[in-house]
């Protein structure tokens, strides 16, 4: 039961400080293309859309989001997202076909 409380206080601790949220980021930004796959961007949650995206491996996903790719602009088109924002967002996606 200690341990429990010890685990709770510390999600509790780090839920509202947390830096980056993934969910945020796609329901303000993301969503309007990956939604329902404007420009042929890959899917949200279609698994067949994203497989090779993801073979590529997690970190070029990143890179490719911050120096804009195809239809996506550099940064997704938001300059004034941080890289934990960015990275965030494409976590999330991933994590929507996993
Ligand atoms: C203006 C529309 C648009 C917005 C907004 C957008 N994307 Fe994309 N995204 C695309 C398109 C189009 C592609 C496909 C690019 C290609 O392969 O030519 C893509 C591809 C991707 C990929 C795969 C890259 C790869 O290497 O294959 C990731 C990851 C991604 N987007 C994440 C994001 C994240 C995270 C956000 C929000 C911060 C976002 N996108 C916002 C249009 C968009």
């Amino acid at each position: 039961m200690k341990r429990l409380n010890a685990i709770l206080t510390l999600a509790l601790l780090a839920g509202p400080a947390a830096a980056a949220d993934g969910k945020t980021v796609y329901d303000n930004i993301c969503y309007k293309c990956h939604r329902t796959g404007t420009d042929d961007a890959p899917r949200t949650g279609n698994k067949a859309d994203w497989a090779p995206r993801l073979a590529q491996g997690t970190a070029a996903l990143y890179k490719n989001v911050a120096e804009g790719k195809g239809a996506m602009d550099p940064r997704a088109g938001k300059p004034e997202l941080s890289d934990a924002e960015l990275k965030a967002g494409v976590d999330y996606l991933v994590g929507m076909v996993k």
